[in-house]
């Protein structure tokens, strides 16, 4: 019997791609709750030819539900998922809030696909954005030649801030090229024709917590306690999709040819890489779409036995509501 499914942040960024990819990937749904918060209660939203009414979140919302979808804020998730949980329902949570808690799994379904099966707390956890599209690119390369360090930059969207993000840049770009004071809601700083070197907040040891994420979920998710992570993650003026430039140091011996026949017949993951002819992957190229795409793969100069490379996707889709929505896959059996 098709599982009761709901999505809680049903209106925000993430929560309106879970709403396409449910639709996009014939997902077997008994029915669909949309929950948000009481501004949004009332609007009708388009599911599978039928408009569905969105619901204020409350704490008798998921009764019946057997699949709750959260991408609202890790507040609400602490709050709400556990009262979920509660209900018998599974949790698949797109915030921070339970990742490196021991009983919650941490997924990525091409990487760690059997470790959804196992959520003793009916909570399962999408790992952060930035960390699953640079594992996408660093797990092939892993299987073949053994992963021991990871060097990176990241180049993250604005739509990794929600909606509002989005807004942000798009306001402050209208105000700059028009010649307008800037206004800042979102960041700290100017977005607009700018780079922001902060992503969430700074820690005691100078990393933001967003670079530790990358340390964190990476060893937990490849089953690696001891890799070595060290990162700068960096917002910039780009509407959707997330770049990463990574250096990755490796047991084995390694070379580009062995190291771009690691992906043939890898899921979700492509290399688009011949230089001479000024094939790169963008984050345009990845937007809106399902692949991540791995490019400029070469022979690290610096650091020996290692290769450096660039990686894009879309933060939104597999960096967020695609991967919960293919851990969903995986309970359902598909
Ligand atoms: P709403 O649209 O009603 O504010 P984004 O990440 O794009 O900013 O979206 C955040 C999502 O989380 C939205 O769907 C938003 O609903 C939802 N949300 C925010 N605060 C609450 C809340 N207190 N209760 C339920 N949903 C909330």
């Amino acid at each position: 019997q098709a599982p009761h499914v709901a999505i809680v942040g049903a209106t925000g960024a993430v929560g309106v791609e879970i709403l396409s990819c449910l639709e996009t990937r014939n997902f077997p749904v008994g029915s669909l709750k949309l929950l948000a918060s009481a501004r949004s209660a009332g609007k009708q939203v388009a599911f599978r030819g039928e408009m569905l009414t969105v619901e204020e979140l409350t704490e008798k919302s998921f009764d019946g539900v057997d699949i709750a979808l959260f991408s609202a804020g890790g507040g609400i998730s602490l709050k709400f998922a556990p009262i979920a949980a509660a209900a018998g329902c599974v949790v698949i949570d797109n915030s921070s809030a339970f990742r490196q808690d021991p009983d919650v799994p941490l997924v990525v379904p091409e990487i760690n696909p059997e470790a959804a099966l196992n959520h003793p707390r009916n909570i399962i956890a999408n790992p952060n954005c930035t960390t699953i599209i640079t594992l996408m690119a660093l797990f092939p390369l892993h299987q073949r030649f053994g992963l021991k360090t990871v060097i990176a930059s990241s180049y993250q969207a604005v739509s990794g801030s929600g909606q509002h993000g989005i807004a942000e840049l798009e306001s402050q770009v209208r105000a700059v090229v028009d010649g307008h004071p800037v206004v800042k809601n979102v960041y700290p700083h100017q977005i607009a024709f700018n780079l922001l070197p902060q992503i969430d907040s700074f820690t005691e040891s100078g990393y933001t917590k967003e670079e530790l994420k990358m340390l964190n979920e990476g060893r937990k998710i490849l089953s690696l306690p001891d890799l070595k992570v060290t990162c700068t993650c960096v917002r910039v003026p780009v509407y959707r999709s997330h770049s990463i430039s990574v250096t990755a140091q490796f047991e084995q011996p390694v070379d580009v040819e062995t190291a771009r026949r690691a992906y043939d017949g890898k899921p979700g993951v492509a290399v688009m890489d011949n230089p001479s002819e000024g094939v790169w992957p963008t984050p345009l190229d990845s937007t809106n779409g399902d692949t991540c795409y791995v490019g400029r793969m070469r022979m690290d100069m610096a650091i020996d036995n290692a290769l450096t490379l660039w990686v894009v996707g879309d933060q939104v889709r597999k960096g967020a509501a695609l991967n919960a929505v293919q851990i969903a896959e995986l309970l359902v059996g598909r």
